[in-house]
């Protein structure tokens, strides 16, 4: 998309945003998107898609956690209250399919206090909570 066209879309959905939902939609292009893209299918691997595996991982212990410390979340110039509006818009967006029934949306407390924390190293963590979440589900399936 040309820039032009790409601010007047921010522009007009700022105007039409009557709910938090499309605020979030606006934080998430204005703040998530350059990276990850507009549907979250981001640039893998550099770009990790959002699209499928938080779902997954927030059903972990201490994947909630690691969904607001990856550097790109808990770093992002939104207050707390935004940036969970923007981790919800992402779940319930991008994860549909993989989101828990029981999934609870995040907090603007439970944000502030998981992003002052940021993860020095993402990919460790990452690794250590898909090797839960696989463990999990071959137990599950036996
Ligand atoms: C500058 C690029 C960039 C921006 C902007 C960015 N991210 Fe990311 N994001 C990454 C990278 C790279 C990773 C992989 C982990 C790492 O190296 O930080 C990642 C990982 C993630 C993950 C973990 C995904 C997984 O499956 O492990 C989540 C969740 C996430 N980002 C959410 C966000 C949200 C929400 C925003 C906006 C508030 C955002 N990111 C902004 C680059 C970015």
């Amino acid at each position: 998309m040309h820039r032009s066209s790409v601010t007047f879309f921010l522009a007009a959905s700022l105007l039409v945003s009557a709910n938090s939902s499309a605020d979030a939609r606006v934080d998430y292009l204005l703040h998530c998107a350059g990276c990850h893209l507009p549907d979250g299918s981001g640039v893998p691997p550099d770009m990790p898609s959002l699209r499928g595996d938080p779902g997954k991982i927030v059903s972990l212990p201490q994947g909630r956690d690691y969904l607001l410390r990856v550097p790109g979340a808990s770093q992002a110039l939104l207050d707390n209250a935004d940036l969970a509006q923007v981790v919800n818009y992402m779940m319930t967006e991008f994860n549909r399919d993989s989101l828990p029934a029981d999934f609870k949306p995040f907090t603007e407390k439970e944000v502030a206090e998981a992003r002052g924390r940021v993860l020095a190293d993402p990919a460790k963590l990452r690794a250590e909570l898909w090797e839960q979440y696989e463990a999990r589900e071959t137990t599950l399936l036996q």
